[in-house]
């Protein structure tokens, strides 16, 4: 018998305008005295006040810092570390896309735990439960506001460490689509393709469950039924509130499975050469699914099915040739550029590739994988999508 253990916030607030009521969502979870985690754009673009606003009409004490950057780094959360513990706060919100709300995860670990992040990276456990956190995501992606994980690079080794565990997840979740109508053309891409790749991962992953099966199957029927529309136009509202809601599947879905293989070479790209996570994925998403493929046929030709790609009538060969294609061509539509088009240093990628390779078999993702690389299959298939 196979038991899945699943993870959730304890809340989850789905639909437009949910994000005014951040107070009484934070009130819920026991939060009184909040420190805000958010980044320096969502400040001076002023799209925070969307859930500062709403604290101080409440009455709710609060103070912000904004000092996150993408890929979050250990000096940034021992700065927040060191800001929470002055501050006396009883919680977090968090507002912004992954690189905020995994901050903030962070912060509640490290600050209960003390120490270094590194300590507790995977396998490692984290003994101590943190701070609430309320965490409000501003892009369709990560997933992060559902999932038991946080990503933080070590800035003394660049390694980019997965930590998880029930300290990692968010005590609420506000899952609000009008944050992302302002989104950019590329953020809106790269972040849709990442929650596709988590729910592919999800589900060919060995750790799959019937549960997060469900979850991936909706929310890779409707990212691909919407990824485009959502690209090409901006405001459409009921394509950025599908790709919303599916993206925070996709996160429920990996976060009680898993990601694989694509997931665990694409963080060395983006801790060496800082491509946007989402980017890193896709870059990588179809070479790693026609490496795969024969390893779990029946599972990615469901998807295949899933996403309409391919028919109840084909065989699940020709539907996996088929999800081949279409990755391709969804990668060429949304201008993914390999590595060596995205202007990576030639000599720097071919000189690291034997370090990512270890680093991404080290943080145990590509073990959850149907086809489980050797050192010098990643190596190999680094090498093979750099032009
Ligand atoms: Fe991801």
């Amino acid at each position: 018998m196979t038991i899945a253990t699943i993870l959730t916030p304890r809340m989850i607030v789905i639909g437009g305008g949910a994000v005014a009521q951040v107070a009484d969502v934070l009130k819920q979870v026991g939060g009184t005295r909040a420190l805000v985690v958010t980044d320096k754009f969502m400040v001076s673009s002023g799209k925070l006040a969307a859930a500062t606003d709403p604290l101080a009409k409440a009455g709710v004490a609060f103070d912000v810092f904004s000092d996150t950057i993408e890929d979050p780094t250990t000096d940034v959360v021992e700065a927040g570390v060191a800001r929470l513990q002055a501050g006396g706060y009883d919680s977090l919100v968090a507002f912004g896309g992954g690189s905020p709300i995994d901050t903030a995860k962070a912060m509640s670990v490290l600050a209960a735990n003390g120490g270094r992040m590194r300590q507790y990276k995977v396998p490692n456990p984290i003994p101590k439960q943190g701070l609430p956190l309320v965490a409000i995501p501003t892009t369709a992606g990560t997933g992060s506001e559902v999932t038991r994980f946080t990503i933080i690079t070590d800035t003394e080794t660049d390694e980019k460490m997965l930590i998880a565990g029930v300290p990692c997840m968010a005590a609420a979740a506000i899952v609000d689509y009008e944050l992302t109508l302002t989104k950019p053309y590329r953020l809106t891409a790269d972040t849709a393709i990442d929650s596709l790749t988590h729910a592919i991962e999800a589900y060919v992953s060995k750790r799959a469950s019937p549960h997060a099966d469900a979850l991936a199957r909706t929310a890779m029927a409707t990212i691909y039924r919407n990824i485009r529309a959502v690209c090409a136009e901006p405001q459409n509202r009921a394509a950025r509130e599908a790709m919303m809601l599916a993206a925070t599947q996709a996160g429920m879905a990996f976060s009680n499975s898993s990601v694989a293989l694509v997931h665990g070479m694409s963080r060395p790209i983006g801790a060496f050469f800082h491509v946007p996570h989402g980017l890193s994925n896709a870059m990588l998403l179809p070479a790693i699914t026609a490496f795969s493929a024969g390893a779990a046929l029946g599972r990615y030709a469901d998807c295949a099915r899933v996403m309409g790609i391919a028919g109840d009538d084909v065989s699940d060969q020709t539907a996996v040739a088929m999800l081949l294609d279409a990755l391709r061509s969804l990668n060429a539509d949304l201008k993914v550029p390999t590595p060596k088009a995205y202007g990576i240093d030639e000599a720097r990628y071919m000189s690291l590739m034997p370090t990512m390779a270890e680093q991404a078999l080290a943080s145990g993702s590509p073990n959850n994988h149907p086809r489980v690389p050797t050192r010098d299959e990643i190596v190999a298939l680094y090498r093979q999508v750099w032009a």
